[in-house]
This record gives structure tokens, sequence and C-alpha cells, in this order.
């Protein structure tokens, strides 16, 4: 079969959807490519490495698209471009389905056969090397912190020079999702302060694994909306997020939004009287603009000033690294078309046994298969019971189990008091002064370990292991005894001696040791 690959028409695109690299592999997969020419120049793949790699290059976009019996794009068609599609012929890139019901009529009525690379089934794990969101979302969100930092009239890191201290940039990341996380490594890597929220919790860990702080919401709701997507908050919380907002907005010198919740315009999370008290000179990126924008006062495709703060609302902002972006999106049609063509004959199977291409296929032969039923995943793990109970984070933290509550330990110490009055009335005194000695060991670790949440013990046993070596006190002794009545001192015998220093340099090195690995350990947890 030939794959054709014609050049993007949409104003200011610069993607492609095939680079040579992938050129060469789709024809060891059997497949022949043309190419139109021109199509690669704006992402600075010229023409004849394409022909270099084996690609036939066409000179008119209705030839291409006549002879092609697949075609790979970017963008939607436009409607002159499903008019050059093959009766019956095939197409792979974004379609948006359900924001482009017009063209699936147009589509469907070419009988054609589209798989739309947006549909992916995210979730599996197969599917991941075919995400073409995920790799644009991860440029885009790079390209943000390299636009914020064009308009930005500082350095990102902070610097002490000759002609003066100049602090850190401040950023702020609304939406932990991948495009954010893009951005706050980004912008992390170039030395700036990164803040981040997203309404999705479970994402704190991954924001401070990037170098950002994940900065809460004072307020308890669960923001996942299944599928690892967000939800539409509740009144409550939206009223606290944006309080929170208020106050980074004030403390912070980049904002980049990239709050997004599907099939819902995006959340409006900074307002125009949170923009007005930024510093002069202040940027925001809002990468939701295409779906109405983060920002109250964001304008789509451009870059404004308001209240002296530059906002960016470029809805192209993959198509600005065009080299790269066309590199991982192209590569993410080759695992796709490599799924589709099993036996590397060259000819493809759509197999809607296979769900990853099941959920991606909305047109087959021209029949509508839109939306695809939700793919079959593997039941996930029963969750912990300790998990369920989350001791730690009330702060007393021991397993599952939970401290006594003060009547049964109130109850304990009146038994523990009759049992020790028993013993002492028939014990000889001197087991009585061990005895007490024993009780009051236990009673002091147990206040002490209890109260240790459950990460920190491996620093406790540590620390505990420095503090046993107290039994230097007993090789010190025999080093050194003490001295006797008349002022002379008991010398002990050379082996006693001699085990004693032995003793000593252990236990020196265990009471060291203990303690450099402790501070150690703790330094993992300190920020
Ligand atoms: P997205 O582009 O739809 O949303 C971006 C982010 O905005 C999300 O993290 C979302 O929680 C956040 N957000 C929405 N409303 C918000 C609000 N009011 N305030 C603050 N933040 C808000 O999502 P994206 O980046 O396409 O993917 C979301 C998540 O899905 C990813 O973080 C990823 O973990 C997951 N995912 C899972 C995959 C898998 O299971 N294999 C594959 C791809 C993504």
């Amino acid at each position: 079969m030939r794959i054709g690959v014609p050049k993007e028409t949409a104003p200011g695109e610069k993607r492609v959807a095939t680079v040579p690299d992938v050129v060469a592999k789709l024809i060891k997969l059997g497949f022949s490519v043309a190419v139109e020419s021109g199509a690669g120049d704006a992402a600075n793949f010229a023409d004849d490495t394409y022909r270099a790699a084996g690609a036939e290059v066409l000179g008119s976009a209705a030839e291409l698209w006549a002879t092609s019996d697949i075609v790979f794009k970017v963008r939607p068609p436009s409607a002159e471009e499903v008019g050059l599609l093959r009766e019956g012929g095939m197409l792979i890139g974004f379609v948006w389905p359900a924001q482009n019901p017009e063209l699936m009529q147009q589509l469907a009525a070419k009988k054609a056969t589209v798989l739309a690379i947006d549909c992916l089934p995210r979730q599996l794990s197969r599917a991941q090397k075919m995400d073409a969101l995920t790799s644009m979302a991860g440029v885009s969100g790079y390209r943000a912190v390299v636009e914020a930092a064009n308009a930005f009239g500082r350095f990102f890191n902070g610097q002490v020079t000759a002609a003066g201290k100049i602090p850190p940039a401040k950023v702020f990341i609304a939406g932990a999702g991948v495009a954010g996380l893009a951005a706050i490594g980004t912008a992390a890597n170039l030395g700036a302060i990164v803040r981040a929220n997203d309404t999705r919790a479970e994402v704190a860990d991954q924001v401070v694994s990037l170098g950002g702080e994940f900065v809460k919401v004072d307020y308890e709701e669960e923001g996942s909306g299944g599928g690892g997507y967000a939800k539409v908050m509740s009144e409550g919380f939206q009223a606290a997020q944006r309080a929170m907002y208020a106050q980074q907005a004030k403390e912070c010198d980049i904002i980049i939004t990239t709050a997004l919740i599907p099939g819902k315009p995006a959340p409006r999370l900074i307002t125009a009287e949170m923009v007005a008290s930024m510093k002069p000179g202040s940027v925001i990126v809002d990468m939701a603009a295409e779906q109405g924008g983060n920002c109250e006062l964001t304008v789509p495709g451009e870059a404004v000033v308001r209240h002296g703060v530059t906002i960016v609302g470029y809805t192209d902002l993959a198509s600005r690294l065009a080299k790269q972006s066309s590199t991982l999106y192209s590569n993410n049609l080759l695992r796709l078309t490599e799924d589709l063509c099993k036996t590397k004959d060259g000819v493809v199977n759509v197999n809607f046994e296979d769900d990853a291409i099941r959920g991606l296929t909305v047109l087959k032969e021209g029949a509508v298969t839109w939306p695809a039923p939700p793919p079959k995943l593997p039941a996930a793990p029963p969750k912990p019971k300790a998990v369920v109970a989350a001791p730690a984070a009330k702060g007393h933290g021991h397993g599952a189990a939970e401290p006594m509550s003060g009547k049964t330990l109130a109850i304990v110490f009146a038994l523990g008091a009759v049992a020790f009055l028993l013993v002492g009335h028939y014990a000889p005194a001197s087991f009585l002064a061990h005895f007490t000695v024993f009780v009051l060991a236990c009673f002091v670790g147990y206040m002490v370990v209890w109260n240790v949440t459950p990460s920190l013990h491996t620093p406790l046993m540590s620390v505990t292991n420095a503090i046993s070596s107290i039994i230097a006190i007993g090789a010190l002794v025999q080093v050194a005894p003490p001295l006797t009545a008349s002022g002379a001192a008991d010398r002990p015998n050379a082996l006693i001696l001699g085990l004693a220093v032995v003793a000593l340099v252990l236990t020196a090195v265990n009471m060291f040791g203990g303690f450099a690995v402790t501070r150690r350990m703790l330094a993992m947890f300190r920020k």
C-alpha cells in the first residue's frame, strides 16, 4: 500500500506528519511512501532528505491524495482536502470527532476509514508508544516556558554578580498534567523557583520529583474524574482555589496555565484582578487558550499586554518547535503502523480485537465507529488496608495499628503500677533496681517509637544503633579503671586491656557511623 504525506494547509502549521527517518522504516514495513514537495520545509526537512530516505516527492497535492491508499496528516483535514481523499481511502491524524461533526459526515460520505490519533485509549500502557497527545503536550509545555522566558525581562536563575544580586524568577504552573509537568521540569532546569497546583492530588509527587513545589488548595475534595483526567470542582473548592491563586499571582513572576477538563470549556483560574495584582513585566502563558483560556484576559492566538503583564495565548506551541514535534509525532504514527501491519507486508489490518486500534478508529469504510467502547483494562490490585486507614496522615503513624486511646493507656498504667508494687513487695532489692530500669526503658522506647511516622523508621533504627554504642562506657572503664580508696587504679591484665581497646574502636565506628547515616537519611526528607 502507498502512504501519502501532504503539506499541512492550516495557516501557520509548520509540522509534518512523517520525517525522513520514519519514511525509511515505513518502507521496511513493506509500504511505498509519497511526500508532497515542500511538506517538510517549515520543519527543516528538505525534499531531498525524503528522496534519500526512499520516498517519492510529488509536486501536487491533488496527485498525492489521489494516489495514496493511506494519508498521514497532523491537523484535521479541511473540506477541500476531504474532497481530494480517494473514495474508500484511509486517513490517520488528529480529527477531534466530538468537535468536528461536519468533518465526520464528509469523511463518512467518502466511505473513508479514519483513525483519529486523539481518540487513542491512553490508559492502555501498550498504547503509550502511539500517544501523540502526550508527545505534543510535552513539546508544548517546554515551548511555553521558552515563550515565557522570551517575554520576561529577567533571568530565570538567581545569580550573584559583581553588578548585584539577582533573585531567581518564581514560576507558578496551574495544572500538572503532561504539559504542566514538562513546563515544571523545563522551568526548574532553567533555575527558577517552581510551584504548581492541580486538582488531582496524586500528581503532587510527580511535581516534587521534577523540582517543583506542590501548592495545595485548602479544601478537601477529590479532583480525579476518571481515566487520569480532571472533573469540574465544587463551588467551595473553586473559591478556595481562587484565593490561593490570587496569592500566587501576587508572589510569582510567571504563570503558565495548562488546566483542561475533557469535553468542557477550560476552567477560569486567573481573573482580571489577579492579572492586575501581578508585578509589572510578569508573564502569563495560557496553554488552554484554544479551549477558552484559563485566564480571563487571554486573546487566543496572540500575545497581548494587560496591566503591564504579557499574556501569551498562542495556540500553536507544538508547531513552534516543528522539527521536534514532527519527529515525535511521526514516531507515534510509525508505532501505530507497526501495529496495523504486523505481517510487515505493506498491508494494513484494522483489527477491532486490538483495543488500541478499536479506540482510534472513528470511521470504518464510511460507518461511524466512534465513540469506541471503553477498553478492557487489567483489574487494579486491591488497595492495602493500611492505605485506606492512612494512619501516617494523622501524624501518629505506626503501620496499620492505631495508638492506644487515653482510657486504655490509663488502665495499662494502673495494672502496671499494681504489678510493680507486688514485684517490689516480694522480690529482692537488687532485682527491683534492674527491673525499674527495664520498665522505664520500655516506657521511653514505646513513647519514642510510637510517635515516629513509618517512613522515618529506618533513620530511627540507625540512630538507635548509634545510641547503643553507650556500651563504650564499659570499654572505657576497663581501659581506665576507677581509682581505689587508696588512690591507686587497678590495672587490668593485657588481654582485657586489648579487648577493651578493640571494643572502643568498634563502638566508635558504630556511634559515628550511625549518626552520620541518620543525618544522611534525614537529609533525604528535608526540602
Ligand atoms: P489535560 O490536558 O486534560 O489536563 C491538564 C491538567 O489540568 C490535568 O492534570 C488536570 O488535572 C488539570 N486540571 C483540570 N482542571 C483543573 C483546575 N481547575 N485546577 C487545576 N488543575 C486542573 O490532561 P493531560 O495532561 O492530557 O493528562 C492528564 C493526566 O492523564 C496526565 O497527568 C496523566 O497522568 C494521565 N495520562 C495517563 C495516561 C495513561 O494512563 N497511560 C496517558 C496520558 C495521560
